[in-house]
This record gives C-alpha cells, structure tokens and sequence, in this order.
C-alpha cells in the first residue's frame, strides 16, 4: 500500500513538473528533468518569473548544488504572470512570485497572491524601504530610471532635472517607451508623489510635446534610437545601459558606447528608483523550501552576481557594487516609499490616458 502511495506521487509530481515546465522546452527533457527531481525526494521550489537573464539561471543553479533542492521555473510576462496565480487560486504550483517593480508587487499583493514572510534573514538583508511594510514582497535587486544622451549632441549640464526634458528646446527629441509600461507608470507615480498631481500631468504633458516618434519597443530600444540620431535622449532604466556596454555584440556595445548617462534630480528630490521583488504565493505548497530561496536570493553571494552580471543595484548594503556601477559614483534618490508607487499606479495611468501618452 505504501509503495503503490509512493509510486502514484512520484507520478503526480512528475506529472505537475511536466505542466510547470511545458511552456518552455521539450517535453522529453521535462519528464528527465522531473525523474531526476523525484530522486531527490521531492525538495523542490516553484517559481513564476518575469526575469529572464543568465544570471538568474546561474543563480538557481548555485542554490541547487547548495541545498540539493529543484528550482522549477516557469518564465513569462508579468502582468501574464499576475494573471494565471489569479485563475489558478489556490491550485496552483507556483510558489514564489519575481516580477519587476514595485507597482506590480504592489498589484499582486493587492489581489490577495502573496502571503507575509517573517524571516530575520530576509529582513536584516533587505532594507525597510525595499520590502512591503506587511513582509509580503521583498525587493531584490535596485534600477534607476535615467536619461541617456547622444554624447556628440548634447551638453548634458543642459539637463539636470526629469523637468528639463518639457522645455521647448527638446521638442522632437526625446525618446520614451509606452505609458503602458510600468516603469513609466512608477516614473509618474513618484512625481504625484513628490509635486502633486497637476505637476505630475504638466509634466507628462511636455515630455509627450517633445517626443521624437510615437512610443515603440522597450528602454533598449529607446537608446539604441539615439545612436541611430532619431533623437537626442532616452528615458532607460539603467541595467539596460549597462547590459549594452557590456555585451558582447559590438554593435550593441558601441550604442552604450555613444552615450552618458544623467541621474536626474540631484539637486531636487533625488533620481527615480524602483526595485525587482519576490513574495511567497498565498498558498505555496513548498513554503520551507521557498523561503530559504527567498533568502538566498538576498545573500551577499547573490546580490553580488546580480550587480556584476545584470548590472543592478544590490538591495543588501553589505554587498560591494561592481566596478560599473560604482564608474556612476554616488546619487541621491527620490525620498519616497516605494510601496507608495504602487498606491498611485491608477491615478498615473490616469493622467498618461488623459494627455494621451500612449
Ligand atoms: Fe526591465
């Protein structure tokens, strides 16, 4: 009776390992991958992500050899993400939750998908105002939201404050990604924050005025733009820039290479920052194990590989930035809580529906 128990388990879990897998590679590899899992007596964690950069595969591979337990990894876009934990409920096999900003660790906290951690690990290493004030999302890694310029075009003492790209002079010359994208509703979000709401929209207003094409493509893209002359300056996240320098593609690089960098708002409110997090799904079947990815995740180990191979800002103070991003020097950032952005989400995506940012 317990063997027939044990081999239909196996056969569940196998089975559950094939669905969780499906969406990426073939399925011989799936059902390999899942005996191998089963030998191990079933120690697994099952994340949902929207990351997907060889460093976090390096990383999942370290916590493997590590602890013996099995990262099963389902990759796709977040807001896709956000959606199946909901139709899944509490059936689902996720686990653990990544997904990019703060507005959406906030939105999935919202729609009852995560649970609260207490963990002294997780909170020594993530300071307070990169994890939610109810422990249900942790951040891990931090971007700056930046302007890159054309180095042969621009002066950049001509731009020291996000509010330099509304003037006149740059009319059809910003290049800027959609209003659909969370970085730029997080971007918004913080000036509500800081200046209210009608500067907030007079600011939206000007950027849109001085637009060098219709939004198309993500921050790359956006950059690579400017080296291309179809404008001056690109609003980017900085892990993108610093992805380009370091890229093994000479034509990539030499984009990077084309191009500074300017953190806004140094002598205002500071630069916009916004974080990558994970939560513990609200009915994780592997709690134990998922933690303790949690907090290996926050490690100096791995916040180190995230500064050094993706390029952003550890969230762990004790971890030494790498070369490039300490090549930025020092910046000061927007004073403000994050978990606030997530708050204000709706009233940017309100005000960028109203001017028409699309
Ligand atoms: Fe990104």
């Amino acid at each position: 009776m317990k063997k027939v128990s044990r081999i239909l388990a196996t056969a569940i879990l196998a089975l559950s390992l094939i669905a969780l897998t499906g969406c990426g590679g073939g399925e011989t590899a799936n059902k390999e991958e899942a005996a191998k899992s089963t030998a191990n007596e079933s120690k697994v964690v099952n994340l949902y992500t929207d990351r997907h950069y060889d460093t976090d595969e390096a990383l999942y591979k370290i916590f493997t050899e590590q602890t013996g337990i099995k990262v099963n990894v389902v990759k796709g876009k977040s807001d896709e993400l956000i959606e199946r934990l909901k139709r899944e409920g509490k059936d689902t096999q996720a686990d653990l939750l990544i997904t990019a900003d703060v507005g959406r660790l906030h939105k999935a906290k919202i729609d009852g998908l995560f649970q609260a951690v207490s963990s002294e690990i997780l909170t020594n290493s993530v300071p307070e105002n990169y994890r939610d004030p109810d422990n249900q999302w942790f951040g891990l890694t931090v971007r700056a939201r930046v302007i890159a310029y054309a180095k042969d075009r621009v002066d950049p003492a001509k731009i020291a404050a996000y509010d330099d790209l509304t003037k006149p002079e740059w009319k059809g010359k910003i290049l800027v990604r959609s209003s659909s994208n969370i970085y730029n509703q997080s971007l918004l979000a913080s000036f509500i924050d800081i200046n209210g709401e009608e500067k907030a929209k007079a600011w939206a207003k000007g950027v849109l005025a001085n637009m060098a094409r219709r939004p198309e493509g993500g921050d790359t893209d956006q950059m690579i733009a400017v080296a291309a002359g179809q404008g001056d300056l690109a609003i980017t996240n900085t892990y993108y820039y610093g992805r380009l320098l370091a890229s093994d593609n000479p034509e990539e690089k030499k984009v990077a290479e084309s191009l500074g960098l300017i953190f806004p708002d140094q002598n205002g409110a500071g630069t916009h920052i916004n974080i990558s997090g994970i939560g513990l799904t609200k009915d994780a079947k592997n709690k134990e194990t998922a933690i303790q990815f949690m907090e290996f995740l926050s490690s100096e180990k791995a916040q180190k590989q995230f500064s050094e191979n993706n390029h952003e800002f550890p969230v762990n103070p004790k971890v030494e930035m790498s070369e490039l991003l300490k090549s930025w020097g020092d910046f000061k950032t927007q004073n403000i809580k994050l978990a606030k952005l997530g708050e204000l989400n709706s009233h940017a995506v309100k005000i960028y529906d109203e001017i028409g940012w699309r």
